[in-house]
C-alpha cells in the first residue's frame, strides 16, 4: 500500500509559482512483509511526519505468503508501544516492476537480497537495492534479524535497529 504524506506542497506556496517537487520513494522488503518490512515502512513514515518531510513509503515481501494480510499482531503492538499506528498496512510480494516505482529498495537481509535478485530476473537494479543496515555501518549487525519465530524482544530489537536506520536515511534524504 503506497502512502504519501504532504505535509508540505510547494504548489501551495504561491513564491514557488508552478514548481512541482517529486517526493523521494522507499521501499522496504523482507521476506513475508508481515513483521520487518511493515515496521519498516511504518518507522519511515513516522518519523518524516515528525520532520515535516514528504516520502512515499512502502513494503513488500519476496515470498507470496501472507498477501493481502495485516501486520503481525506482535509488530503491531511494538510499534504501537512506541505511539506508531501500522495497521492500516497490508501485505504484498516483491515484484521486478518495483524498481520503476522507487529510488531507494532496503532489504532487511541478505537472503532478502538475494530473492529480490532472483524475482528481478536477471534486470540490473541500478544501485538501487542495499541492505538497511549498510545505512548503519557503524552497527555490530549487518542484517535485521528475523523476529517472526522468536518472542516480543525480538521486535524490540528490530524497532531500535529500523529507528537508528529510519533517522539516518532522512538525513540523506533530507
Ligand atoms: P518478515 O518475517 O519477513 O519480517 O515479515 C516473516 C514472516 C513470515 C514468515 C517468515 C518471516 N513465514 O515463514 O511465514
Amino acid at each position: 500500500m503506497d502512502a504519501v504524506f504532504l505535509f508540505k506542497d510547494p504548489t501551495d506556496d504561491p513564491k514557488e509559482g508552478m514548481m512541482t517537487t517529486v517526493p523521494p520513494s522507499v521501499l522496504m522488503v523482507c521476506l513475508g512483509n508481515i513483521c520487518r518490512s511493515p515496521m519498516a515502512e511504518g518507522m519511515l513514515r513516522h518519523l518524516a511526519m515528525q520532520r515535516s518531510m514528504t516520502v512515499r513509503t512502502d513494503s513488500a515481501g519476496t515470498s507470496n505468503f501472507h498477501v493481502g494480510e495485516a501486520p503481525d499482531t506482535r509488530a503491531v503492538q511494538c510499534m504501537a508501544g512506541h505511539g506508531i499506528d501500522i495497521r492500516d498496512l497490508r501485505a504484498r510480494q516483491f515484484v521486478a516492476g518495483d524498481l520503476d516505482r522507487f529510488d531507494r529498495v532496503f532489504v532487511m537481509d541478505r537472503s532478502n537480497l538475494q530473492h529480490v535478485r532472483h524475482l528481478l530476473g536477471g534486470r540490473e537494479d541500478g544501485g538501487k537495492v542495499s541492505l538497511i543496515m549498510d545505512l548503519l555501518p557503524g552497527h555490530p549487525l549487518r542484517e535485521v534479524p528475523d523476529p517472526y519465530y522468536g518472542g516480543d524482544q525480538g521486535f524490540e530489537q528490530v524497532y531500535a535497529m529500523l529507528d537508528q536506520a529510519c533517522s539516518i536515511l532522512l538525513d540523506e534524504l533530507r
